[in-house]
């Protein structure tokens, strides 16, 4: 239970344990918090010194009893907790069935309960090696049976599994902070690893090379930083996060010979969306602004029409949603009351409503006709980071699949999808360059105004800069498109105001030269955002934070990043309350 309390950060909805009882195995689950579970196992007198333990964060199958973990087989002798996201589920559910299996839940996960359940005879670890060979997508997977009483399986590919190695005790987990308090001595696990636990040893093997020898390590952190990883705030950990977000949003979505993406929650409406003519966009805050990049990048790609609407305002609109017309609401907490007030306003007028959310069961999840969940794991800092990034490049796929229906030939559509899948590599490169941005803020946190400024696909990103600099170091920061500049904001420049430009070497450049000369002519200091082999851009400059070469279209899924960092250094040199800053929730459930 400490355990679970140190991962309840992680996001929770549901928990549930097993544990090695002496009459078998003993299963417990509960609905919300950690302590409804608590609750269940206080008037259940337990011994059992084994087992597994789960806290959900539900990616397929809303928060519920049978949906949450651990999930077993037919018989009941195997339990398994699961994170992760198994992308062949349903054929494997398929088969499964076939062969008599009854399954309880709405979830990927049982199926590796029955899987395991088919392939085992004698051996709990055979049986899971088996089954995880027929396995496509991701698991931090433990998994216990009845028959082997004291013998934990565990396994990893793409989410992450410890183990802890203590005195005469052996734990695993997904986090080092459910491990710290009882061991410093950990085993790392590397993807399709699989380890045997046993009161007092373990025993690790590889799908792929069996001989493999992992070494044990001792953790440097506290209880507090191993809940963030190491990190000093979850904002600069989910900043991290953002190439595996992008990753996540794309996994199971692309099918690359035929060049085009596909979300198996939007099949049922597929048709209505390609003969969409209006698509309306609604939102709140960063996802606003994604929606704003979404509609410059839809329009670019397809004969799409499409409006954006700050959710608060288009509940004043009389919409005149005529046939043809979809509505998208986009929402990382998909509990914002705005957005939530504006889909039911656009339902009550029967359109056709899509959502975009990350939390998997949230009430805009419910009640939109149909969706897209950005799989990015829980943002925790209120400063939205990685799910931005997440739902932009949903959005990108999204206008994939229209536009790929529409004039977007086949090799358009292949290099549309590689350059997409190249991203996450070029968002490693300017997180490796985070240090320089550090130093940056240091030279700029005493300013008392910013402006940001940006083009086209990049006048979102400014948008979105400023935003992120309002939020954590609450020093005053607006945005402009580029060339409004001159019609009134240019009066506020001086050596106190500086300007921060979106300037990648693209169709606009020229034209943001030029504004970055006027704004120097005033003595403004200017930070711009440029490629990093750009020799011409330093000279207009004061400083260049860069980011490596993209497609324009592409190009805010890294010019973004070196604003989040901006902006969080800055507060971090300013010492605020990062996570939580002044006046501010993550979800803003009230109007
Ligand atoms: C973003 O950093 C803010 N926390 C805020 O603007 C947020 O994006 C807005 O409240 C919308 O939230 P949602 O995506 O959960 O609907």
């Amino acid at each position: 239970m400490d355990g679970l309390r140190r991962l309840e950060y992680r996001g929770y909805d549901s928990s549930g344990l097993a544990l090695f009882e002496p009459g078998g195995i003993k299963c417990f689950k509960a609905v919300g918090k950690i302590r409804e579970l608590e609750k269940e196992l206080t008037t259940n007198s337990l011994v059992g010194k084994g087992g597994i333990a789960h806290t959900r964060w539900a990616t397929h199958g809303r928060p519920s009893f049978a949906n949450a973990h651990p999930h077993r087989d037919c018989r009941g002798e195997v339990f398994l907790i699961h994170n992760g996201i198994i992308e062949n589920f349903q054929a494997l559910k398929n088969e499964l069935c076939v062969r008599g299996h009854k399954f309880t839940s709405e979830t990927d996960t049982e199926v590796l309960a029955h899987l395991i359940e088919e392939y085992y005879s004698e051996d709990l670890v055979r049986a899971v090696i088996r089954a995880l060979r027929r396995v496509i997508g991701t698991f931090g997977l433990a998994v216990i049976s009845a028959r082997e009483p004291q013998k934990i399986v565990v396994a990893r590919r793409g989410s992450p599994v410890i183990l802890g190695i203590g005195n005469g005790e052996i734990f695993a987990a997904s986090d080092a902070s459910a491990l710290v308090s009882h061991t410093k001595q950990v085993v790392y696990l590397h993807d399709d690893d699989v380890a045997v636990l046993t009161p007092s040893a373990y025993e690790i093997t590889n799908l792929n090379d069996p001989s493999i020898q992992r070494q044990a390590q001792t953790l440097e952190w506290d209880v507090s930083a191993a809940e963030k990883q190491g990190f000093p705030h979850f904002m600069l950990k989910e900043i991290h996060e953002e190439p595996e977000a992008v990753e996540n949003a794309m996994r199971g979505r692309l099918l690359e010979d035929e060049g085009i993406s596909k979300f198996g929650g939007l099949e049922p409406v597929l048709d209505c969306i390609l003969k969409m003519n209006r698509l309306i966009l609604i939102s709140c805050g960063t996802s606003y602004y994604a929606g704003l990049l979404g509609r410059y990048v839809i329009e670019a790609c397809t004969d799409v029409a499409v409006e954006v609407d700050v959710a608060s305002e288009s509940r004043y609109r009389k919409m005149n949603f005529r046939p043809g017309t979809v509505v998208l609401a986009i929402s990382q907490s998909g509990e914002t009351a705005d957005t939530i007030a504006a889909v039911r306003e656009a339902k009550r007028k029967q359109a056709l409503v899509l959502g975009l959310v990350n939390v998997v069961g949230s009430t805009l999840s419910r009640e939109t006709d149909a969706g897209i969940y950005n799989h990015a794991g829980p943002e925790i800092g209120v400063a939205s980071t990685k799910a931005f990034i997440s739902q932009l490049t949903i959005l990108y796929l999204l206008t994939l699949l229209i536009s790929r229906h529409q004039d977007m030939s086949l090799s358009e559509g292949r290099s549309f999808l590689r350059e997409l899948q190249s991203i996450p590599a070029k968002i490693r490169c300017i997180l490796k360059g985070a240090d320089k941005i550090e130093r940056l803020a240091k030279k700029y946190s005493q300013y008392k105004n910013f402006l940001y400024l940006g083009r086209k696909f990049n006048l979102p990103v400014a948008l979105e800069g400023a935003l992120k600099m309002k939020e954590v170091s609450y020093i005053h920061a607006e945005a402009y498109p580029a060339g409004e500049m001159k019609h009134g904001p240019i009066a506020l420049i001086d050596e106190n105001f500086p300007s921060v430009f979106l300037a990648p070497q693209d169709s606009v450049y020229e034209k943001v030269i030029s504004n970055i000369q006027e704004i120097k002519a005033r003595r403004g200091p200017v930070i711009a955002v440029g490629n990093e082999d750009d020799r011409e851009l330093p000279r207009y400059c004061d400083d260049v934070l860069e980011v490596p070469r993209t497609e324009e279209i592409f190009t805010p899924l890294l010019t973004v990043i070196p604003l989040q960092l901006f902006a969080y250094y800055v507060a971090r040199e300013k010492g605020c309350d990062i996570d939580q800053p002044r006046n501010l929730a993550k979800s803003v459930t009230v109007e």
